[in-house]
């Protein structure tokens, strides 16, 4: 895996260029802005603190690859990546202080990616524990007292002292017996019974005017170690118990107040929160009636992006570092409708093209998930060969931008649409076409969805 401070910003552009096709301008700002954040990261701590992340603003129609930019950014970064809609704060029954939880949920992602992080690592340690327990539950070892019973039986039987010492053997060999197989997986459907803790909390009502969301704070420390921790036999395949005690077993070995630290200094120093529709937050709908109103939002989000501290359950998070991308269309506003300290935060604008008919030919075939290539190996797994020609994909990027012209511009997305429709025949008729080779031409493009393109009433279903 590739970590951000190795990269340069057209290492980091050239990585994402495996994914999206053009939108050259929106691909440099974030690749400088995750370049400035292991800078920073270099300077002396007085001086870190001084630097505050460049926030981005991208703008640009529909579909033509905002989210996944800052989505294959994060992933390229591995950092903790939240995407929220804006617009979800205006949505009655949120109340201003909500928007805090987009940092909370930032923190439970950390959280979560770290803790998978670390189960992986501890996986073959939790994993001959676990063989152990199921070891002792295929072939109950013996127990203290039976043992010294025995053992007293060996003092004063002739012989027995040997047969007692052969039956321990037998028992440890039919162990190694069981470890085999328990290796080798020629168990996996044995029932056995297992102790599984029940973890189930009571049920609780409560009336309270905190969301539920803030009670999540420290709900669960709080009843968790109070309750009883129940126990209850299940009976379960092998398989399933290993499962099961894998997670046990590796939840014991992960030190979880290390897991809680890394991911809270990961999400303050790493952390991107992507703000999608942004626009849709501006301008004050005040003759809308009782109204959360679009800019009060705007202003519960200021603090959060200026830098501000958010209780979660874990701890206190600082949003100082915090990389926030926004974006939105903007069709029916401009980037300057937002109130002005906002703008000030989001100094770095980016305008996301509208994409064309030769982008949308290399969108089918570029990227490394291309919908081309998808389907070729899904189709694949039918035993079906499918082979496109490159006019039979210029056709298909051709009638994908007028379907945009004629219809919505749903920009990329179109493909997607376009594609199920092309190979709905295909798909459908798969396991009887096994074994034989298909060719996509320009010719069987336009007979699968020239009459749809055409006529305009249809393509709005089905296109
Ligand atoms: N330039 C591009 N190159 C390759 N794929 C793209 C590109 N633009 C969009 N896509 C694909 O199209 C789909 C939609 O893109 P994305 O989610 O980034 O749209 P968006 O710009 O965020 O739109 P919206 O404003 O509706 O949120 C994704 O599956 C993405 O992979
Ligand atoms: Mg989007």
């Amino acid at each position: 895996m590739l970590f951000d401070h190795e990269l340069t910003p057209r290492q980091i552009v050239e990585e994402l260029d495996k994914y999206i096709i053009g939108q050259e301008d929106a691909k440099k700002a974030v690749a400088i802005a995750l370049r400035n954040r292991s800078r920073r990261q270099k300077l002396p701590l007085e001086m870190r603190d001084e630097v505050a992340p460049k926030n981005i603003l991208m703008i640009g129609p529909t579909g033509v690859g905002k989210t996944e930019i800052a989505r294959r950014l994060a992933r390229l970064a591995n950092a903790p990546f939240l995407k929220v809609e804006a617009s979800k704060y205006t949505e009655v029954g949120y109340v201003g202080r909500d928007v805090e939880s987009m940092i909370r949920d930032l923190a439970d992602l950390s959280v979560n990616m770290l803790r998978s992080n670390y189960s992986e690592s501890v996986k073959e340690k939790a994993g001959l524990i676990v063989e152990e327990r199921l070891l002792d539950i295929l072939v109950p070892p013996l127990t203290k007292r039976t043992r010294a019973k025995k053992q007293e039986i060996a003092k004063t039987t002739e012989g027995s002292a040997l047969k007692a010492q052969a039956g321990e053997d037998i028992l440890a060999r039919t162990r190694e017996k069981f470890r085999k197989n328990l290796r080798q997986r020629k168990l996996e459907d044995k029932i056995i019974s297992i102790e599984v803790q029940n973890r189930a909390f009571p049920m609780v009502e409560i009336f309270s005017p905190i969301s539920f969301e803030e009670m999540d704070i420290n709900f669960k420390e709080m009843f968790g170690g109070l309750l009883p921790k129940k126990t209850k036999e299940r009976k379960v395949t092998v398989s399933e118990a290993r499962e099961i005690m894998m997670e046990e077993e590796s939840e014991k070995l992960v030190d979880i107040d290390k897991v809680v630290f890394e991911a809270l200094e990961k999400v303050e120093n790493s952390g991107i929160v992507f703000l999608d529709e942004i626009d849709k937050i501006v301008g004050s709908d005040s003759k809308t009636g009782p109204d959360i109103s679009r800019e009060g939002v705007q202003r519960d989000i200021l603090p959060i992006v200026e830098g501000s501290t958010v209780a979660t359950k874990y701890g206190m998070v600082r949003t100082d570092h915090i990389l926030f991308i926004a974006a939105g269309a903007f069709h029916s506003s401009k980037p300057s409708d937002l109130i002005p300290e906002l703008q000030g935060r989001f100094p770095i604008r980016v305008e996301l093209k509208s994409l064309g008919k030769d982008d949308f030919a290399k969108i089918l075939v570029e990227p490394q998930n291309a919908l081309i290539k998808q389907y070729t190996l899904l189709l694949g797994t039918e035993g079906i060969k499918l082979n496109f020609t490159d006019s039979a994909i210029d056709e298909i990027a051709s009638l994908a931008c007028l379907v945009n012209e004629q219809n919505e511009n749903i920009g990329v997305r179109r493909l997607h649409t376009i594609m199920e429709r092309l190979l709905n025949d295909v798909s459908f008729r798969a396991s009887e076409l096994s074994g034989k080779e298909i060719k996509i031409d320009p010719e069987y493009v336009r007979e699968q969805l020239a009459d749809i393109v055409e006529n305009r009433d249809l393509s709005k279903y089905i296109l």
